[in-house]
C-alpha cells in the first residue's frame, strides 16, 4: 500500500478532524501518501481529491466540523456511482481508503468492499447509533454541548415554575435523550427504544412537584415525536406551563472534547495500521477500553446498536 485516502460523510461530528489528523501524519509517519477527499462520496465521484501534507492537519485537532467537507450522497447506493468512485480512487493512484462517517457513510464502505477496493470504516456521527461500537465520535461532544443548554435551561425553568421539553438530536436513536437525561437529573427521558405512555409523564412532573419541585425537564428524542407535537399532547391531559427547546444542529458543532479527540486520535491511527496490514472491509469501534475490529458487512448486516438501557431505569430511580 503505497498512497490511501479519507473522507467524511453524512451529518458531521466533532473529533472527526482528529481522526484526519490523525490518519495523515500516521501515514505520512510511515511513509505513505494520503489523500483527502472533499464532499464524502460525492466528491469522491466528482473527483474532488487532493493530498494533504502534515501542515494541512496542524492546529485541527481542537477544531469541530471537518476540514474536507461533508455531504449526504444517495446516489452512491447505485452500483454506476460506486464503479465511478472507484475509477476516480484508481485514476488517483489510491489503493486504500477510510470513510468516517455514520450508518450511510457505512454502506458506501461495505459496497467499495464488496466491489474488492479496501475500506475501512470510522463510526463518526453524534447520534452514538451505529454498531459494532459502543462510542461514536462526536457524541461526548454533542452530549456535553446539549448538557451546558439544559443546565441554562433549568435556571429559567425554576424561575418561572416551567415544564420543558428539551428536544434532541439522534435520528431514530435515544442516546444523545438517554445520557443527557441521566446527566441532567431529568425528570422524564422519552426515547424511541422504550416504549412510555403520556399518563406515566404526567405523572412523573405531578410528583415533582408534589414533591415542591419548581421545574420539570422533559428530554425528548427527536426520533420520538418532536418537540411541539409532544407538548400538544402532553398538554392534552393537562396544563403544566410548558415551554420547548429544540436544540438543533449547535448539537453538531464545537470543539471536540478530550474524549472526542483521543477516540478520533486511535480510531485514525487503528484504520491507517490495517489497510498496511492488508485489511479493509472492516469497521472499528471502541468497547470498554479495547479497540475492536468488526467486519464491515456483517456489522451492517447482522447487528444493531443497542443503547445502554440500563440508564433508563436508574434514571427513575434517583431523578424523581
Ligand atoms: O446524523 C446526525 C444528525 O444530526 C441527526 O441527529 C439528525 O437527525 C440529522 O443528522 C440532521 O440532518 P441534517 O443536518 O441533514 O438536517
Amino acid at each position: 500500500m503505497k498512497r490511501i485516502a479519507v473522507l467524511t460523510s453524512g451529518g458531521d461530528a466533532p473529533g472527526m478532524n482528529a481522526a484526519i489528523r490523525a490518519i495523515v501524519r500516521k501515514g505520512i509517519y510511515d511513509g505513505l501518501e494520503v489523500y483527502g477527499i472533499n464532499y464524502g462520496y460525492a466528491g469522491m465521484v466528482a473527483g474532488d481529491i487532493h493530498q494533504l501534507t502534515v501542515d494541512d492537519v496542524g492546529d485541527t485537532i481542537s477544531r469541530g466540523g471537518t476540514i474536507l467537507y461533508s455531504a449526504r450522497y444517495p446516489e452512491f447506493q447505485e452500483i454506476e456511482g460506486q464503479q465511478k468512485g472507484i475509477e476516480q480512487l484508481k485514476k488517483f493512484g489510491i489503493d486504500g481508503l477510510i470513510v468516517i462517517g455514520g450508518d450511510g457513510s457505512y454502506r458506501g464502505g461495505a459496497a467499495l468492499t464488496k466491489l474488492g477496493f479496501p475500506t475501512i470504516g470510522i463510526p463518526g456521527t453524534i447520534d452514538n447509533d451505529i454498531s459494532g461500537t459502543e462510542y461514536t465520535l462526536g457524541f461526548d461532544t454533542a452530549i456535553n454541548t446539549v448538557l451546558d443548554s439544559v443546565d441554562k435551561i433549568r435556571d429559567t425553568a425554576t424561575s418561572h415554575v416551567r415544564t420543558f421539553i428539551i428536544e434532541v438530536m439522534g435520528r431514530n436513536a435515544g442516546d444523545i435523550a438517554l445520557w443527557t437525561g441521566v446527566g441532567s437529573g431529568a425528570e422524564s427521558i422519552v426515547i424511541p427504544e422504550v416504549n412510555f405512555t403520556m399518563e406515566e409523564v404526567v405523572k412523573e412532573i405531578e410528583d415533582g412537584r408534589k414533591r415542591g419541585k419548581k421545574h420539570t425537564i422533559i428530554l425528548l428524542a427527536e426520533g420520538v415525536m418532536n418537540g411541539n407535537d409532544f407538548a400538544a399532547e402532553l398538554e392534552k391531559y393537562k396544563s403544566f406551563h410548558t415551554r420547548v427547546t429544540v436544540l438543533g444542529h449547535v448539537q453538531r458543532g464545537g470543539s471536540p472534547s478530550a474524549r472526542d479527540r483521543v477516540l478520533g486520535s486511535l480510531f485514525g491511527y487503528n484504520a491507517v495500521q490495517l489497510l498496511e496490514e492488508g485489511k479493509g472491509g472492516i469497521c472499528i469501534g471502541i468497547r470498554g477500553t479495547q479497540i475492536v475490529f468488526n467486519d464491515i458487512i456483517e456489522t451492517l448486516e447482522t447487528k444493531r446498536h443497542v443503547p445502554y438501557l440500563s440508564l433508563y431505569q436508574i434514571n427513575k430511580e434517583i431523578s424523581f
